[in-house]
């Protein structure tokens, strides 16, 4: 074909319009496999998916993750030389990877800075739920960023297992700049067996942004795990920067079998500054992976809020497992400046700096300017000061559990379903995915 340039301009305009007609007719393609390929990250018929390896956030792009971002055939590469991947080959045809890759880049472009706004969170599990029965409500939060308004079209759901789905909004067609809404969402499964869908979100970017959901309808004794009291906004009020402020909130086994706890995870534009962390005197975290409640029984869970930047932090706590999962619950928290003036504190400095770092990074107050009057408010931010870097001490340590609780176990393999499948998976969803001495 000759370069453009040579092309008599009615040419040129046909393949103008032919190029814009392609490249429409591929949008709408790509947002319907992008929609495939989410549902596809949370589940796979009768194997673990991508979800228990890489995680409820796949923005965070644990293991590489966000290489296959519209990259197929980083995909490709990863199931032929991952070795712990390469029980999926065989179960998934060009097709699904392709999806998978359309999904992995809408996550990207979705958790870019530049992005006019933020979904949070970025996958929901409801895990089992009876039939005929309602799940608890899962929370997404959808805040613009922008400093322009936002046209959205409605939330919408999507996928083969929508039907078994309620969803209820208050995103209206105009989300102004710096507003936020919401999309509540319940499993009510009709059939039993897995099945997943997606909330599709279009009119923040160009593309489509694309929410998983999966649920599996159940008809034996089932675990139902609720947050007490539910749908309970954890509001940790206002903490001086660099202090801490803890709550707790109790965990349930509403139901009629024993439930697992699988993995929790935070997502959200705040997350950094909450920690999942143990009770004054506790080594582990309460309610952490691999609990187990019985019918009737409960765990309280506690978090803290800290954070080295004055700010409003926002952030959502999820579980996943093959109970019924609690509702997410949704995280606030203010960390004021604790007197002025106050140094210029290190912006989005994460509460877990490791011990001796010397940062303080907002708690220390600025000396006085020579010559300057003593100001009398700088005892108290001295004495704020002190209480920062005794606090921080104790927010370090929680978070080291934190991080204990959280990195991946090497999980003693026991049998599985699917031929060269790991059995202990680091984002365990089910009893049998937890290590032995974890299931009793
Ligand atoms: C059993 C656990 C497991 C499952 C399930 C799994 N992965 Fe992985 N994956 C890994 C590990 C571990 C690595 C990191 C390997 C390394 O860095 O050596 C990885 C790496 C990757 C990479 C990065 C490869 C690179 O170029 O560095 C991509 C992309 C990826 N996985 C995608 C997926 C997708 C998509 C799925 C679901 C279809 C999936 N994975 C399922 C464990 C898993």
């Amino acid at each position: 074909m000759p370069p453009a340039a040579v092309l008599p301009a009615s040419r040129r305009l046909r393949n103008g319009l032919a190029g814009a007609l392609a490249a429409a007719a591929c949008n709408v393609a790509l947002a319907q496999d992008a929609v495939r390929g989410a549902q596809l990250y949370l589940q796979l018929p009768g194997a673990a998916s991508c979800v228990s390896c890489h995680g409820p956030d796949p923005s965070q792009g644990r293991n590489n993750l966000l290489r296959a971002a519209d990259q197929p055939s980083a995909l490709q590469r990863a199931l032929g030389t991952v070795g712990v991947m390469g029980y999926l080959k065989p179960l998934l045809a060009d097709a699904d990877v392709a999806d998978l890759a359309a999904y992995l880049g809408a996550v990207a472009a979705a958790a870019s800075p530049a992005a006019p706004a933020v979904l949070w969170p970025v996958t929901i599990e409801f895990g089992g739920v009876a039939l005929g029965a309602v799940s608890p409500v899962h929370t997404l939060s959808l805040r613009n960023v922008s400093g322009t308004s936002l046209a959205l079209g409605a939330p919408q759901l999507a996928g083969v297992g929508a039907a078994g789905l309620l969803l209820d909004t208050d995103c209206a067609a105009t989300l102004p700049a710096g507003a936020e809404c919401r999309v509540r969402l319940r499993a009510q499964p009709a059939a039993a067996g897995p099945a997943a869908a997606a909330v599709v979100v279009t009119g923040i970017t160009p593309r489509p942004w694309v929410v998983p959901l999966s649920y599996a309808g159940r008809s034996e004794p089932l675990g139902v795990l609720a947050v007490e009291p539910p749908d309970a906004v954890l509001d940790f009020g206002r903490t001086p920067v660099g202090a801490s402020t803890v709550r707790s909130v109790r965990i349930v086994n509403r139901g009629t079998a024993e439930a697992a706890l699988g993995v929790t995870a935070l997502t959200g534009p705040g997350r950094d500054a909450f920690r999942f962390a143990a009770a004054q005197g506790a080594a582990t975290p309460a309610c952490g992976t691999g609990t187990l409640l019985a019918p009737g029984a409960a765990c309280t869970a506690t978090l803290s809020f800290a954070s080295g930047a004055a700010g409003r932090f926002d952030a959502y706590l999820q579980w996943r497992g093959d109970a019924t999962q609690p509702g997410g619950l949704l995280l606030a928290g203010e960390a004021e400046a604790a007197a002025p003036p106050a140094a210029p504190s290190a912006t989005g400095a994460p509460a877990e700096a490791a011990p001796g770092d010397g940062g303080g990074a907002g708690c220390a107050a600025a000396p006085p300017a020579r010559g300057q009057r003593l100001d009398p408010t700088l005892s108290v931010a001295a004495a704020i000061a002190l209480l920062c870097l005794m606090s921080r001490g104790a927010v370090t340590r929680l978070s080291r559990r934190f991080h204990g609780a959280f990195t991946e176990p090497a999980y003693r393999p026991v049998a599985s379903a699917v031929p060269g499948m790991p059995a202990a998976l680091p984002f365990p969803s089910s009893r049998k995915d937890l290590p032995d001495e974890q299931a009793r």
